[in-house]
């Protein structure tokens, strides 16, 4: 196994940055030690049980008997319909679009509905031959109600379509005791696959949550673990100068704590990473958007960017807009395609652009906004990934999940909890009559309802 990343660190050193933004030596060495010490305090938590994400890519066996099920569902369906949210979702989206995009290998089609509103998933599942259609739903706690709304509606399509033998059609994936996800396969006999307790969502890519979907698709899941072990292994050797996610982590905590950018925007280049980038979107602001136990809060503002199309959207802002921003750039280091760009005999102004690959161009886009960037003095980091297959971007993936599991540490919060999601599930489900959540209905209205108003409605027709 061949693999190859490129972390550059150079333009967010003090010697090559002007404006006081860059780190100094003292910094640097400062922020390795704070983000060892961090790294010591998560492995005791992984030590104890506590923490799971980081055993995910020794789980062979389990990815093995994952992947008989993928063949056996593969023999029997032509469609799989992935019903999910959040980090139930976006790992598989993420890595699927890495990869080549759905259908890029010789698998089934995979769609992943990660959304209630009808428009979209009303169509998608209508879409659906019901009939040679296998739902595969991911929730793990069993109690979030986009994902069972999903469900109660993919059920009665099965039962339609296949009378009594729905139960053949439908997969769960979730806790191995607890929710309603459990209680339903245990009820009905249906298969389940279970998440591990101590991995979180947003971690949980590398579980059955993204591993049954992918190896469906014809992903090879034994190379994205692969990929992941040997950053793993890689992480727990080096030492921390030479070490990507200490090193990464000592930079990002910099701009998280000591010079706060409120703003991380990650610029990609390269199909598919900008799925990449909305996995990383929810693990960075999930995991590092908190209150600390003294009630200060933390976090950074995760926005997306894709080169080279809004290069004439956002650079000019990032430019000349307010220094509040810290940037991470991604590229794949081999794309895929190799067309060459004809002469251009019509616009001589334009006849670099000829006889060369277009590539070249993509590439030039590419170091001519990190160079304008780094004129106008903005902070910026520059990651090159081999290519797009399943080795590199399980080592990418695994990158960032240890990468935001050191910066929270660093930042004295936890980055695998979530209260804020889990307050804003509970009263969606509150106001939807939940059994038992009506005193909490009654006090959200009340608060909404004594609100001072400050609405304006415009209507056509008088
Ligand atoms: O990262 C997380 O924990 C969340 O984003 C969850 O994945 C998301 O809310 C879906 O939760 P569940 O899998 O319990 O349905």
């Amino acid at each position: 196994m061949d693999l190859e990343l490129r972390f550059d660190f150079s333009l967010i050193l003090e010697k090559n940055l002007r404006g006081g933004e860059g780190l100094s030596a003292a910094q640097l060495r400062g922020g390795l030690r704070r983000a060892e010490k961090a790294a010591l305090a998560i492995a005791r938590r992984h030590a104890s049980g506590e923490i799971g994400f980081p055993d995910l890519p020794f789980r062979e066996k389990e990815a093995r008997a994952l992947c008989r099920e993928a063949a056996r569902l593969r023999e029997r369906f032509g469609h799989m319909l992935v019903l999910g949210i959040g980090g139930s979702a976006l790992g598989t989206k993420a890595v699927l679009e890495a990869v080549g995009g759905p259908g890029a290998r010789k698998g089934m089609a995979v769609t992943v509905a990660d959304n209630v509103d009808p428009d979209f998933f009303l169509p998608v599942l209508r879409a659906h031959p019901m009939k040679s259609t296998v739902v595969v739903a991911i929730s793990k706690s069993g109690t979030t109600a986009e994902t069972n709304a999903q469900l109660s509606l993919a059920i009665a399509a099965l039962k339609k379509a296949n009378g009594r033998s729905w139960r053949e059609s439908l997969v769960l994936v979730t806790d191995p005791e607890k929710g309603a996800f459990r209680k339903m396969a245990d009820a009905e006999g249906i298969t389940a696959f279970s998440v591990p307790p101590n991995v979180g969502g947003r971690f949980s890519v590398l579980s059955p949550v993204g591993l049954l979907p992918l190896a469906a698709s014809g992903v090879s899941v034994g190379r994205l673990l692969a990929g992941a072990r040997w950053m793993e292994t890689l992480f727990r050797e080096r030492e921390p100068a030479e070490n990507p996610v200490l090193f990464a982590s000592a930079v990002y905590s910099h701009y998280l704590l000591e010079n706060p950018k409120p703003v991380h925007v990650w610029m990609t280049y390269g199909r598919g990473l900008e799925r990449v980038a909305e996995w990383w979107q929810q693990l960075w602001a999930e995991s590092l958007g908190k209150r600390r136990p003294d009630g200060t809060s933390v976090g950074q503002t995760p926005a997306r960017a894709v080169g080279v199309t809004d290069q004439h959207s956002q650079v000019q802002l990032y430019q000349d807009g307010p220094p509040d921003k810290i940037y991470t750039f991604v590229k794949w280091m081999k794309g895929r395609e190799k067309g060459m760009v004809p002469p251009a005999g019509f616009a001589p102004e334009m006849a670099m652009l000829g006889r060369r690959p277009l590539r070249d161009l993509f590439e030039a886009e590419f170091e001519g906004t990190i160079g304008a960037l780094r004129n106008a003095a903005r902070p910026l980091v520059r990651i090159e990934v081999g290519s797009g297959d399943e080795a590199h971007v399980g080592a990418f993936l695994h990158f960032w999940e240890w990468v935001t599991a050191v910066v929270g540490e660093c930042a004295g919060i936890d980055p695998f909890d979530q209260p804020g999601v889990e307050e804003g599930k509970k009263i969606a489900r509150a106001l939807m009559g939940e059994k038992g959540a009506s005193a909490r209905r009654e006090r959200f209205i009340r608060s909404m309802g004594s609100r001072a108003p400050a609405e304006i409605r415009v209507r056509s027709g008088g």
